[in-house]
């Protein structure tokens, strides 16, 4: 067995390490790649209200022949639907477009308000059965403070930007202190810093790719990590991230490339 291949969430449920992302996929784009994902022994699949292809990844996890059970789905409430009866409603509408019963992760997307009241209602779904396991998704270290402090349940996972360019060593240490796991997005930086020629220099000393070098970065700091990727080569070549064992000498030169590169549009860190 590697080392990094599952992570155990603070309620005990097991979320295999590496998942597949599928953030800009259309639908037949998402189903194609969930299907090849499952066929090539993925586990994890990472969806979102918002990605507007939760039906299809629903599908594909039913015609791949692997068992339900098997495979750990996350899903997550978009900022319009944000309040404890319109979470609720969002999260009905997510099972059913996934064709589900119930999903294995569900996530805040992110930290606007009433993220309390969202995350009461977040609660009440983990309660009920709905969610083997609820978390947040771009919560900083003030978020994430304020959901300790008035929230009764401790978020599972915070899911958010991080790879060797944004580290967010302070969501880590953050979550490492209460028990919440990380899940890094974007791995990959969407592509951005591949060629980066620290990354390269990795890559080639460990007989690996880059995208494997900036997947197994997580992986070693024991984050999860949902890269994602239509093409069935990438699929196999991001999987095998997993066998990576980083030393700590290219663990510590990979932490040296903090750039505070960010992807997304928005900045956690501005959400009031
Ligand atoms: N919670 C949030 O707010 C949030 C925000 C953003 C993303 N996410 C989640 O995180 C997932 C991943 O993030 P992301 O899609 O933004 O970016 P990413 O996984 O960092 O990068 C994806 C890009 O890298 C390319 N790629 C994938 N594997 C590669 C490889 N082995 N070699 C070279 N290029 C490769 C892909 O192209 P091809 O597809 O053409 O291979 C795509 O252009 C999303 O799909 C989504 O599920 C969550």
């Amino acid at each position: 067995m590697f080392p990094h291949t599952h992570i155990e969430l603070n309620n005990g449920v097991v979320m295999p390490s590496l998942g597949l992302g599928t953030y800009r996929m259309e639908p037949k784009q998402a189903k194609k790649a969930v299907l090849d994902a499952l066929s090539l022994g993925y586990r994890h699949i990472d969806t979102a209200a918002f990605y507007g292809n939760e039906r299809a990844v629903g599908e594909a996890i039913k015609e791949s022949g692997v068992d339900r059970d098997d495979v750990f789905v996350t899903t997550k409430v978009w900022n319009d639907d944000h309040g404890y009866d319109r979470a609720r409603e969002a999260f009905r509408r997510s099972l059913k477009m996934l064709g589900m019963d119930s999903v294995d992760l569900y996530l805040i997307h992110w930290p606007m308000p009433p993220r309390l009241e969202t995350w009461r209602a977040l609660e009440s779904i983990y309660e009920e059965g709905g969610a083997r396991a609820i978390g947040v998704s771009n919560f900083m270290p003030r978020h994430l403070d304020e959901v300790l402090e008035h929230g009764s349940i401790v978020p599972a996972v915070d899911q958010v930007e991080m790879h060797p360019f944004l580290q967010r060593n302070d969501v880590l240490e953050r979550c490492r202190r209460n028990g919440i796991a990380v899940v890094a997005f974007s791995p990959l930086a969407r592509g951005r810093w591949l060629d980066d020629p620290v990354i390269v220099d990795v890559a080639s000393r460990n007989g690996v790719t880059p995208a494997q070098v900036m997947i197994g970065w997580c992986l070693n700091r024991g984050v999860g990590a949902i890269p994602k990727t239509t093409s069935r080569e990438r699929l196999k070549e991001n999987m095998d991230s997993l066998d990576l064992v980083l030393s700590p000498e290219d663990m510590a030169v990979l932490d040296g490339l903090e750039r505070n590169s960010r992807t997304t549009t928005w900045d956690p860190h501005e959400m009031l």
